[in-house]
């Protein structure tokens, strides 16, 4: 069901959820300091309760309702990223909502960069708890379509367009001088490397924990193969009993079966993943293959999404 920004707030208000639109992905938004508002959240996504959410914020001016800290490395990074695809993980005050953060110590945030949703974050003078709209482990949304396939026509959808960016945010936990990279995003490491002047913290001992990073995330319901070869997709293609559709990244010879070819340029694959995704996995074939992208950096996040994807089989 698409409403218009004025019914996305009165629902808010009324402690429903809106599906809101973000550069990133699509997200199942409630108000953050309503918990009745937050169980609906989980209760939709079918998700479990110690994954803790994102709180959305009309600007970094609005960080400290919600942060203990905010340290001046945090301040930096949300100065250069914000609004974007960024999200900081830090202290949380108190007063935060434990449905919020899975009853953690600490709170994650956003600042999106969608006019849309800016907007809504404005005239609603709310702060949004919104995780990807889409039942958990499923694919991630990049259309209001995609929404309505995950969630049902029922869920009210402010309807933004496709996603600009396309995969989800880069999230970084800041405790004092140093970070730590919780989720590959399309805000590269080297550029957070470069503002922080010094490298992200990877001891395995002090990692906080990084709830909801299943590794059976991101699927379609369609088994998927990878594959780094194309001449071997190829092949299997031509030589496989199953039925099968692709993933291409660049230029290339064609396999028999359908395809989508994506350019050779992370951004637009970024961007397009998810919806071709979603297309290949409505044709029902009984296998996708996928061709994985070139080893740079990159193509990280993109690569993480995708070996994610691929972990059922
Ligand atoms: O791009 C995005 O981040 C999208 C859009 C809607 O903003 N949201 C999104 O939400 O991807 P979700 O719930 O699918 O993923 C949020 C991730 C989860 O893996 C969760 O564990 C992590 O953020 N997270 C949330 N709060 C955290 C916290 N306090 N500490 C560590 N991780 C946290
Ligand atoms: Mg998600």
């Amino acid at each position: 069901m698409l409403v218009n920004i004025k019914q996305a707030i009165a629902l808010l208000k009324q402690s429903q959820v809106v599906a809101i639109p973000t550069e990133t992905v699509y997200g199942l938004a409630a108000d953050a300091s309503n918990d009745e508002a937050l169980q609906k959240i989980y209760a939709i996504k079918e998700r479990p309760a110690d994954n803790p959410l994102i709180v959305h914020i009309a600007d970094a001016n609005q960080v400290n309702n919600w942060a203990a800290e905010f340290p001046p490395l945090a301040q930096k990074l949300a100065k250069a990223f914000w609004p974007g695809p960024f999200t900081l993980v830090l202290p949380a005050k108190d007063s935060v909502s434990k449905i919020v953060r899975s009853g953690q110590s600490t709170v994650a945030l956003r600042v999106p960069s969608h006019a849309l949703t800016l907007q809504l974050l404005k005239q609603s003078g709310l702060a949004l708890a919104a995780p990807s709209a889409n039942k958990f482990t499923q694919l991630s949304p990049t259309t209001a379509a995609h929404v309505a396939a995950s969630l049902g026509d029922d869920v009210a959808v402010l309807d933004g367009g496709a996603c600009k960016v396309g995969i989800e945010s880069t999230i970084v936990s800041v405790k004092g001088d140093d970070w730590q990279l919780l989720r590959l995003g399309m805000v590269s490491e080297a550029s957070m490397e470069a503002l922080a002047g010094r490298p992200a913290l990877k001891n395995q001992q002090n990692l906080p924990k990084v709830p909801g990073q299943h590794s059976l995330h991101y699927s379609p319901k369609t088994p998927i193969k990878l594959f780094v070869s194309r001449d071997v997709l190829i092949n299997f293609a031509k030589t496989s009993q199953k039925s099968c559709a692709a993933l291409l990244i660049g230029e290339g010879a064609k396999p028999i079966c359908k395809y989508v070819d994506l350019p050779k340029q992370a951004d637009d694959v970024a961007k397009q993943l998810y919806s071709a995704l979603h297309e290949l996995d409505a044709l029902n074939v009984a296998q996708l293959l996928v061709e994985t992208p070139p080893a740079d950096s990159e193509w990280l996040a993109i690569l993480d999404r995708l070996m994610r994807a691929a972990c059922q089989n």
